[in-house]
């Protein structure tokens, strides 16, 4: 659970969108986290307190006069709690309040008084959020130390269509999370590969592999909590994209080649999770392949395909690299020769095929030092554990912001 033993401070204000953030409240408990609800008076016109007492399993918070805190001062207590206090949705009232350091109510006043982080996620008709005063306001908190979520663009309550919709409860989790993550990555661009590649034989058929893509989703994920600008370029898999990862999707190897070397200049890091094909069909036929009776199985042909980490390694102004490797035997022994021949600082081997589409994962880190543990867990930790080691790696860091989880 990433959220185990944090406390978050989910400030509720007053919008229609206020619906979702009953949604991320559960999500926030089921990751772990200790949740207290602020609403603003606005908001409980929306949804109602009861509704996140029994979420959130607290007395929620509404009245900076009439609050079940003991000492009366919910607004220094509240935040002195808390390890990050979330506004969900964030109205332009708010933004406006928080943005010049006015204090006239609960939320406000609490925002006012806090030494914590503060993550907004601002929902609002689009105009409103269009508008100079509002944009003012967002770039002062930004400027501030804030961090701002969305909003997201689409179809609003009010009928209209275009950017002020609260981002969903699912992708505000993963935000939430990441302000809670060193940002060791911050300045940094990092380029993935995940997932298999998919070489076709005909229009229907195709060589593939049983990568799901999984591990190499959540290391774009930790790059991406960790500060780094992410791009994820993924075979076809069913995984959802990493919430602010830009997502390039291909089919096959040659195509993921051609995608990286597109990308390979702007970036810092290169990490090479894809289970790509080593061979494709040498040709793909125009129309499905019929079988005929009495005639023999056909034979396929293959033909090589690039290696896309051994090539990125050997660029001139190569970013740094990062390789795994699956090895069903010799996993010591071929995983060393592998990343020697493949010219990379870095290399993770798993402990085999058999961790294809699973949650959690064993990796072994080899590096010019020789080889040891990175761990056993589920395949983010892992992930998260990687970015670190990478981090460390780094030549000193650019000045990074990482100060938008936007
Ligand atoms: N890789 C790549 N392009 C390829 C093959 C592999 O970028 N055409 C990358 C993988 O993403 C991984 C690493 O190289 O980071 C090792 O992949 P693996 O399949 O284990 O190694 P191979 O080079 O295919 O060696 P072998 O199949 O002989 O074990």
């Amino acid at each position: 659970m990433d959220l185990n033993g944090r406390s978050i401070l989910l400030a509720v204000s007053g919008g229609v969108a206020a619906y979702k953030a009953a949604e991320l409240c559960r999500l926030l408990v089921k990751e772990g986290a200790s949740v207290q609800v602020v609403l603003t008076a606005a908001a409980a016109r929306f949804v109602g307190a009861a509704t996140f007492q029994a979420l959130s399993g607290r007395p929620v918070v509404t009245d900076l006069w009439e609050s079940p805190v003991a000492d009366g001062m919910p607004h220094i207590g509240l935040t002195r709690a808390a390890d990050l206090i979330v506004v969900a949705p964030a109205t332009a009232d708010v933004l406006g309040k928080a943005a010049n350091g006015i204090a006239d109510d609960l939320l406000s006043t609490l925002l006012l008084a806090s030494n914590k982080p503060v993550l907004f996620a601002p929902a609002m008709n689009r105009e409103m959020w269009a508008h100079p005063a509002t944009q003012r306001n967002v770039a002062r908190l930004r400027e501030d130390g804030a961090l701002i979520s969305g909003p997201a663009a689409g179809e609003q309550a009010c009928g209209e269509v275009g950017e002020g919709r609260l981002v969903e409860p699912e992708d505000l989790l993963q935000d939430i999370v990441a302000a809670l993550q060193p940002k060791v990555l911050a300045g940094r661009r990092v380029l993935v590969t995940a997932g298999p590649t998919f070489e076709p034989i005909d229009p229907v058929r195709g060589l593939t592999n049983r990568s799901s893509g999984k591990m190499g989703y959540a290391v774009a994920r930790a790059a991406r909590e960790a500060g780094a600008q992410v791009v994820l370029v993924s075979g076809p898999t069913a995984l959802a994209t990493p919430h602010g990862v830009q997502r390039v999707d291909v089919e096959t190897a040659q195509q993921m080649f051609d995608a990286v070397m597109a990308h390979i200049a702007q970036s810092d890091v290169f990490v090479a999770v894809a289970a790509v094909a080593d061979w494709r069909p040498a040709q793909t036929l125009p129309h499905k392949l019929k079988k005929q009776e009495g005639q023999h199985a056909p034979a396929l042909e293959l033909a090589p395909n690039p290696d896309i980490l051994a090539s990125v390694a050997a660029l001139p102004d190569a970013p740094f690299c990062v390789g795994f490797a699956a090895e069903s035997d010799k996993l010591i022994e071929h995983a060393a020769a592998k990343r020697a021949r493949k010219g990379v600082p870095l290399l993770l081997a798993n402990l085999g095929p058999q961790t294809f589409g699973r949650d959690d994962n064993a990796l072994e880190l080899f590096d010019s030092s020789g080889h040891r543990p990175l761990g056993r867990g589920s395949k983010i930790d892992l992930a998260r554990r990687l970015i670190a080691e990478i981090a460390a790696r780094l030549p000193a860091s650019p000045a990074g912001d990482g100060g938008s989880t936007g």
